[in-house]
């Protein structure tokens, strides 16, 4: 695991979520309420991306058929409206050193 800079923390303000490419992965990143939060943005059911969804609370809602992640666990939190069984998210630690933002991959 190596620990990658992905910007400055002003770059992700609080109640928002932004998409991030890190080696060659693509992680979702929110702040909620001035923590932030990081786990996989590719939905473990039909790979939409969740960064395109909705937040609500501490979940992120798929745009493409409603399941909900929790984004401090990672855990489906509600099945997509298809009913399907879906796996939760990995999760990645984020840092925060002299306002720059780090993640470790
Ligand atoms: S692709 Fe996310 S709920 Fe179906």
């Amino acid at each position: 695991m190596t620990s990658i800079s992905i910007g400055k923390l002003s770059d992700f303000p609080k109640g928002k979520m932004k998409k991030v490419s890190v080696k060659g992965k693509e992680i979702l990143v929110a702040n909620l309420d001035g923590r932030l939060y990081s786990i996989d943005d590719t939905c473990t059911h039909e790979e939409c991306s969740l960064s395109d969804g909705f937040l609500s609370g501490e979940n992120v809602i798929c745009h493409c058929h409603l399941a909900q992640f929790s984004l401090k666990t990672g855990k489906v939190m509600q099945k997509p409206a298809t009913g399907d069984v879906i796996d939760d998210e990995p999760t990645y630690k984020i840092s925060v050193k002299r306002q720059e933002v780090f993640i470790e991959v």
